[in-house]
């Protein structure tokens, strides 16, 4: 099921023809109902530029273990549909709770499971950083995980995109989005940054998200 994100005024401000038809995936790393950290990565579609085709991976909670000897054809369900979603995408935006100083279990199996497939090999990416503005390291640690792995997988990750975004939870609205306006404009400058590396070939012209 996609549900259609409508553009918003941030959108209108940051409208640009040059970022227009890029396929975004967005990868959360919380399997948490009312997550903080999806509720950033909607409301990064919500201000991303019109036309972009943003896609938000909702298959972390059913991917399996990760085990090698389960990485072949035919791969589980969710693993198949995690693997297609990386191959379309143009580029990545993740963003990830720390949990006990690393990233989330299923998070990093989650990660674990695309190092086989190879797609993000080369892909940009870039992360947000949504800890709390109480967190005691910011969230440093389930990023320098992350950015080992990225690199273990050879992702190209884009600095200039990668956002640390201290907020609490009140700050997400009833309708699942961030409702501050200047945390909203720091996001869609990330995401304008991510897509400024889109590859020259993409074609995509939808604006649409999985819930
Ligand atoms: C088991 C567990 C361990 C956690 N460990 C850390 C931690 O090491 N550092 C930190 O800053 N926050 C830690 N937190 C707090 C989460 O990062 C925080 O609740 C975050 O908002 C969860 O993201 P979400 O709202 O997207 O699910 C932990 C939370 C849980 C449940």
């Amino acid at each position: 099921m996609n549900e259609v994100i409508q553009s918003s005024a941030v959108n209108e401000v940051i409208q640009s023809s040059a970022v227009n038809k890029t396929r975004l995936l967005l990868v959360s790393g919380s399997t948490r109902h009312g997550s903080t950290n999806t509720a950033v990565l909607r409301t990064a579609a919500a201000v991303a530029p019109p036309g972009t085709h943003s896609e938000l991976f909702d298959g972390l909670a059913e991917l399996p273990a990760f085990n090698p000897d389960d990485d072949h054809e035919p791969l589980p369900a969710p693993v198949n549909e995690l693997r297609r979603q990386i191959a379309e995408a143009d580029v990545i935006l993740f963003c990830t709770p720390e949990y006990a100083g690393a990233l989330p279990g299923s998070f990093k199996n989650l990660l674990d499971w695309t190092v086989g497939g190879g797609e993000i090999y080369r892909k940009p990416v870039a992360w947000i950083n949504a800890s709390s503005v109480a967190a005691p390291t910011g969230g440093a640690g389930a990023h320098t995980s992350l950015a080992t792995v990225l690199g273990y997988v050879g992702a190209d990750v884009i600095e200039p995109a990668c956002l640390r975004l201290p907020m609490s939870r009140d700050l997400v609205g009833t309708d699942g989005l961030v409702s501050e306006q200047g945390l909203r404009e720091k996001l869609a400058s990330a995401v304008r940054a991510l897509l400024g590396h889109r590859p020259a070939e993409s074609t995509a012209t939808e604006c649409t998200l999985s819930p």
